[in-house]
C-alpha cells in the first residue's frame, strides 16, 4: 500500500505538471489569437466609418471627429484617435487618452508588426494602428483603443475550468490506484494463503517453501525460549554446558572490569565507565574462565600473581583477570593513537577526522599480537572459545586462528561499522578486513552494521558473500556475520546496594539544594565527543528559553566521566561542555537555581544508579552510537515504572526501546519540545511506555545476548566438524 501512495504522488505530480504545461501553452496561442482578431475587427471598424472619416480628412476636424465618434459605440472601444503621416494629432474623441500620442503609438505599431499591441501592460487596454486608405494612397492612421478585460475574464475562466479539471482527474486517478493497489493486495495475499495450505499451485510456488521455513524457524524459536525460560546466568551456564561441552571461555577486551588503583586510604577497586564492561562482566560471571585485559590501574601490578592473574569479582571470585602490561609507547601507538584517533572516529559519524599514523598502525599490530599471544596462554584445549571484543583488536581474531585452527572465535563489534566508502579510507582497511575474518562470528549491534561490513569486504575482499547464509567465505571457511543487540544484566546487580526510587528522589534533591517538588533531568557518559553532550546541554538551555514554565523549576544534572584526556579533541570537549554549562547557568540561573550541574568525575555504578531513580527524565542524545547502555540501565533502575526516557534516534537502543521520546539530537527545537514533553508527562503515560521498555529489556537481556551468540557458535562448530572443514589458514598479508 505504501507503494501504491507513492505511485499515486508521483502521478499527482505528473499531472499538475501536465496542467500547468496545458495551461501556458494556452494562455499563449489565446493572446495571439486576441491580438490578430482585434486587428482585423478594427480595420472592419475602420472600413464601415471611412466614408466619414475621408470626407473630412485632413481640413474638417470635426467631421473626422463625429466618424471617430461613430467607431466607439462599439462598447468595447473605448477611444479613437486619427494620426497624419507626419505624426500630428488630427482629431480624437474624448475618453482617448492623450498620453498615447501619434508618435508613440507609430513607434509601437511598427514593432507589432499589424497586430494589437498595449502601451500600458498593467492595464488591459490594447490598441490598433489602422492605416485608413484614401483615393491617392495612405492618409494617415486610426487608433482604437480596446477594453480587453473580457479577454482576461475568459482567460481566469479557462484557467479555473482546466485547473478544476485537474483536481477531479487527480482524484479519480488516486481512488482508483489505491483501490487497485488494494484489490490487488487481497487478491496476492488469498493467492499466497491457498498455495501455502497447497490448495492450488500458484505462481507464488517457489516462495512456498521459503516462507514455511521461516515459519517453522519462528515458532521453533519461541518454544524454544518459553521451553528454556528467562535468561538468567544459570540459564547461559546451562547453555554453554549442553551446547559447548562447557568449555572455558576467554574473553578478550582491552578495558578490565576491575581497575586497583592506588589512593591515599589505600588500594580501591574502580569499576570502569564503559558499555563494553557493563554488558560483559555479568557475562563473565555466569560463565567463568579468564577475561584478558590492559592492565592499566596504578596497582594492578601489585594485586595479580606471577602469571599476572587476579580472581574477580574481588569479595565474589568466579573467574580470573589475566592483565597484560603495555609501555606507555605502546599505549600512545596501540590505544591512544590507532584505536581512539583512528578507528573511533572512522566508525562514528561524529565530525571527527581520523588520524592514521603508520607508527600508530605498526604499534597496533603488535599489541594485537601480544594480547593473541595471552589469550593462547589461558586456553585449556585446542578448541576454546574465545569472545574477542571491539575494535582495539580486529586484528587479534585471525592471529588467534594461526595458532589455534580450531578455535570458536566469536567477535563483537561493540561501535557503529560505515559504510564501505568511509570505511576505504583507512590505510589498512584489508589488513583490517582480514583479521576479523579469522572469526567464526563477527557479531554487530544493528543489521545496518552487518551490511555495512558485508560491503566492505564485498568492495576490498576476495572472497565470496553468502547472503542466504548471512556470511562470508574465505578458502572455504565460513564467518558468519549476525545482529546481536547487546543489553545489560537482569536485573542489575548494583540496584540491590541503592536505596529505592523516593529516597534516591528525595536525597539527591537534598544533596543538590533543590525543593522536594524540583524537576530533575539526567545524562550519564564518559565524555566523549559521540555522545552529544553539548547539543544536550543546548537543548536544556532552548527549553529554558521556550518554555519559561521551567525556569526555576527543572534542573539538569550532567555527570560526566574524563575520558581518554591525551586526546587534544577530547581534551577540548572537557573545556567546551565546562564553558556551555556556565553560560546557560548565567543566562537563566537565579541566586537559588543553576539551571545545568556538571559533574566531571568518574562515578561510581551505585552512584549512577542513584541519579537514575531521583530522576524525572534521562537524556541519551548521542550522535551516533552502536548501542548505549545507559538507556537501558535508566529502565532498568525504574522499578517504580516513572521517568521519561529521551533517546537519540542514532542509537542502536532507539530501535529496540520504542517506547522512549525519540529526537534528533541536532534539532533543537524538537529535542527542547521533547523535554518539555516528558516533563509534562502523565504518570499513566510515562507507567504505560517504561513498563513495555522494562519487558523488552528484562527478556532480551545480555545473557540472552551472550546465549545466542553461543548457540550459534556451537552450531557452527557442529557443521564444520560434521564436514570437517577446519581448515587451517593462511597467514594474515601485511601483519607481520
Ligand atoms: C566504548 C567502547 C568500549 C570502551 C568504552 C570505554 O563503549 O566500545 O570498548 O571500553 O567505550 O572507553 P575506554 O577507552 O575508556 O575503554
Amino acid at each position: 500500500m505504501r507503494r501504491a501512495a507513492r505511485f499515486v504522488l508521483v502521478l499527482l505530480a505528473v499531472l499538475a505538471l501536465v496542467t500547468v504545461a496545458a495551461w501556458w501553452v494556452l494562455a499563449r496561442t489565446t493572446k495571439a489569437w486576441w491580438e490578430s482578431d482585434l486587428a482585423m475587427r478594427s480595420k472592419l471598424a475602420v472600413n464601415s466609418a471611412r466614408v466619414g472619416l475621408t470626407r473630412g480628412w485632413p481640413d474638417d476636424r470635426a467631421t473626422v471627429g463625429r466618424a471617430l465618434e461613430d467607431i466607439t459605440r462599439d462598447s468595447r472601444i473605448l477611444g479613437a484617435a486619427a494620426c497624419l503621416p507626419d505624426g500630428e494629432l488630427l482629431a480624437a474623441t474624448s475618453d482617448y487618452p492623450l498620453g498615447f500620442t501619434c508618435a508613440l503609438v507609430a513607434e509601437h505599431a511598427g514593432r507589432a508588426g499589424g497586430r494589437g499591441f498595449t502601451m500600458a501592460p498593467e492595464d488591459s487596454l490594447h490598441l490598433t494602428a489602422t492605416p485608413l486608405e484614401g483615393e491617392g494612397g495612405v492618409l494617415g492612421t486610426v487608433v482604437l483603443v480596446h477594453d480587453l478585460g473580457y479577454v482576461d475574464q475568459r482567460d481566469a475562466a479557462t484557467r479555473q475550468v482546466l485547473f478544476g479539471g485537474f483536481f477531479v482527474l487527480a482524484l479519480a486517478a488516486a481512488v482508483a490506484t489505491l483501490l487497485a493497489a488494494r484489490f490487488a493486495w487481497k487478491g496476492w495475499t488469498l493467492e499466497l494463503q491457498r498455495a501455502l495450505l497447497g490448495e492450488a499451485s500458484t505462481e507464488f510456488q517457489p516462495m512456498v517453501r521459503d516462507v514455511r521455513a521461516l515459519v517453522d524457524r519462528l515458532v521453533n524459536e519461541r518454544e524454544g525460549e518459553a521451553r528454556g525460560g528467562p535468561w538468567d546466568p544459570a540459564r547461559l551456564k546451562a547453555t554453554l554446558t549442553r551446547h559447548l561441552q562447557g568449555e572455558r571461555v576467554v574473553v578478550l577486551a582491552n578495558r578490565e572490569p576491575y581497575i586497583h588503583e592506588r589512593g591515599e586510604g589505600g588500594v580501591k577497586v574502580v569499576h570502569p565507565a564503559s558499555g563494553l564492561v557493563t554488558a560483559l562482566e555479568p557475562v563473565m560471571r555466569a560463565c567463568s574462565g579468564t577475561w584478558v585485559a590492559h592492565g592499566s590501574g596504578s596497582a594492578d601490578r601489585d594485586t595479580v600473581d606471577a602469571k599476572d592473574r587476579v580472581r574477580v569479582p574481588p569479595g565474589e571470585e568466579s573467574y580470573l583477570l589475566r592483565r597484560v602490561w603495555l609501555t606507555e609507547e605502546e599505549e600512545a601507538g596501540y590505544y591512544y593513537g590507532f584505536s581512539n584517533e583512528g578507528l573511533w572516529p572512522l566508525c562514528h559519524v561524529a565530525h571527527a577526522r581520523p588520524v592514521f599514523r603508520s607508527s600508530d598502525w605498526e604499534t597496533y599490530v603488535a599489541v594485537n599480537r601480544r594480547f593473541a599471544g595471552a589469550v593462547c596462554e589461558e586456553v585449556d584445549s585446542d578448541e576454546p572459545i574465545v569472545l574477542v571484543q571491539d575494535y582495539h583488536f580486529a586484528l587479534a581474531p585471525r592471529m588467534i586462528r594461526e595458532r589455534l585452527p580450531r578455535a570458536t572465535i566469536l567477535t563483537f563489534w561493540h561501535i557503529p561499522w560505515p559504510n564501505a566508502e568511509r570505511f576505504g579510507i583507512c590505510p589498512w582497511r584489508d589488513e583490517l578486513l582480514s583479521g576479523l575474518l579469522g572469526s567464526s562470528i563477527i557479531g554487530f549491534h544493528t543489521q545496518q552494521h552487518c551490511n555495512n561490513f558485508i560491503d566492505a569486504v564485498d568492495a576490498f575482499m576476495e572472497s565470496r558473500i553468502d547472503r542466504e547464509a548471512r556470511a562470508v567465505v574465505q578458502q572455504g571457511r565460513k564467518t558468519l556475520v549476525r545482529p546481536y543487540p547487546i543489553s545489560i544484566e537482569w536485573p542489575v546487580r548494583w540496584l540491590h546496594d541503592v536505596p529505592g526510587v523516593a529516597e534516591c528522589r528525595k536525597a539527591i534533591r537534598g544533596e543538590l539544594g533543590l525543593g522536594a517538588d524540583a524537576l530533575l533531568g539526567v545524562g550519564i557518559d564518559r565524555l566523549d565527543y559521540t555522545k552529544g553532550v553539548e547539543e544536550r546541554l543546548a537543548a536544556v538551555d532552548e527549553l529554558l528559553a521556550r518554555f519559561p514554565e521551567f525556569r526555576g523549576r527543572f534542573t539538569f544534572i550532567q555527570l560526566a566521566a574524563p575520558s581518554r584526556m591525551k586526546i587534544t579533541r577530547y581534551r577540548e570537549l572537557n573545556e567546551r561542555v565546562e564553558q556551555l554549562a556556565a553560560e546557560i547557568n548565567a543566562r537563566w540561573g537565579t541566586p537559588g537555581w543553576r539551571p545545568v550541574v556538571l559533574l566531571r568525575d568518574h562515578h561510581e555504578p551505585q552512584t549512577v544508579f542513584r541519579y537514575y531513580r531521583a530522576a524525572d527524565l534521562c537524556y541519551v542524545s548521542s550522535l551516533h552510537d552502536g548501542m548505549n547502555l545507559v538507556a537501558k540501565e535508566f529502565v532498568a533502575a525504574r522499578d517504580d515504572e516513572q521517568g521519561v526516557l529521551l533517546l537519540s534516534q542514532f542509537t542502536g537502543a532507539a530501535r529496540d526501546l520504542t517506547e522512549a521520546l525519540v529526537v534528533n539530537p541536532y534539532d533543537l527545537r524538537q529535542a527542547s519540545d521533547a523535554l518539555a514533553a516528558a516533563l509534562r508527562m502523565s504518570p499513566e503515560e510515562q507507567r504505560e511506555r517504561m513498563r513495555a521498555m522494562r519487558r523488552l529489556v528484562s527478556e532480551f537481556n545480555v545473557y540472552r545476548w551472550a546465549g545466542r551468540m553461543l548457540v550459534d557458535a556451537a552450531e557452527l562448530r557442529r557443521r564444520e566438524r560434521l564436514t570437517g572443514r577446519l581448515t587451517p589458514l593462511s597467514p594474515l598479508t601485511g601483519v607481520s
